[in-house]
């Protein structure tokens, strides 16, 4: 099947408490491994692009990436979304160039900006058939093009007035998610008993207060990767220095996708099996240097990654054919 939007998608996951994976894709093996994962386990799936996505893989090859995924997964519906649009020009270039779903984040700016410029994105692409996710509320954490120093959390008193205005389609918050692997600065956690950082619950009274506000509308959650402490270890294992990466703890993203949210952003996590296998490959070979030596292992896992948060953390598994 052709690309989709995620229409049909936010309203199954809505309606059957779980959440849709969007996953950011830059290069090839990223593709492959999230689409085979979705396809093996019959999942729906956005693909997005961010604009350091575009900047690095340009935006026909990104296009056309996506495009052979499509052809080789005809069983699953397939999204691909601008990533944090950071304005009405980009976002017009990813609508007139192939993509079904569009992210404006104007969340930096005031309530009004952000409201005229979203709504300006809307118009355009309800136009030409394309879906539209805006933000209110900014996330803390740092990640190269979206990089907040300090979040503010979504006030549930402004997001009917600002879905109203709009006319979105689906709206990001901020509940205590973040961007990266540094998530939370270690004295903002806790340590559990294996001495690895708990970090502080997501506000789930702020998710429960916005759905009061917008019964049936979808909500999205950005910086929702996990930091899967098995790759910080084989990164630190091998040359590498990240320490006290923490992430956003599984159970919480799962109950959030039994709630109102129906998009779960992940990129660090896949990011993370990405580097500490190819960095584990790299030490244990120190003669290999042909990249597809290193790359498929990295693929793998990545794929495995992907796969265990669509039937663990998601719930999206098996969804394919009702979100058609
Ligand atoms: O939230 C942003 C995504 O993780 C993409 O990050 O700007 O490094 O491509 P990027
Ligand atoms: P993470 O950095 O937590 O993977 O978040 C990704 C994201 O929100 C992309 O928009
Ligand atoms: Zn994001």
């Amino acid at each position: 099947m052709a690309l989709v939007t995620s229409k049909k998608m936010f309203e199954m996951a809505y309606k059957n408490g779980y959440a849709i994976g969007a996953f950011n894709v830059n290069n090839m093996e990223i593709v492959q491994a999230i689409t085979e994962a979705c396809k093996e386990e019959k999942a729906p799936v956005i693909l997005q692009v961010s604009k350091g996505a575009r900047a690095y893989a340009n935006h026909t090859y990104l296009v056309k990436l996506v495009e052979a995924a499509v052809i080789e997964c005809p069983e699953i519906p397939i999204v691909l979304h601008l990533d944090h649009g950071p304005d009405f020009a980009t976002c017009k270039s990813c609508i007139d160039g192939g993509f079904t779903s569009v992210m404006i984040d104007y969340s930096g700016y005031s309530f009004e900006e952000n409201i005229a410029e979203t709504k300006k994105v809307v118009e355009y692409a309800h136009d030409h058939g394309v879906v539209v996710e805006a933000e209110l509320g900014t996330l803390a954490g740092i990640e190269d093009e979206v990089s907040h120093a300090v979040g503010s959390y979504t006030r549930p008193e402004e997001v009917i007035e600002f879905a109203e205005r709009t006319g979105c389609d689906s709206l990001a918050i901020a509940i205590g998610t973040s961007h990266g692997a540094y998530k939370f600065k270690p004295e903002q956690c806790t340590r559990n008993e294996k001495g690895v950082l708990v970090p502080p619950p997501l506000r789930f009274d702020i998710l429960k207060a916005v759905s009061e506000k917008l019964p049936g509308f979808p909500i999205v959650l950005h910086g929702s990767s996990s930091v899967p402490q098995e790759y910080v270890k084989m990164i630190n294992e091998n040359g590498g220095r990240m320490p006290d990466a923490v992430g956003i703890p599984e159970e919480q993203l799962r109950e959030a996708a039994k709630l109102s949210v129906c998009k779960i952003n992940i990129d660090s996590d896949l990011r993370l099996a990405l580097t500490g296998t190819i960095r584990k490959f790299m030490a244990e070979h120190p003669d290999k240097f042909d990249p597809r030596e290193y790359l498929k292992p990295a693929r793998a896992n990545v794929k495995e990654v992907v796969r265990h948060k669509l039937i663990d953390v998601l719930g999206c598994a098996g969804k394919a054919d009702e979100c058609r």
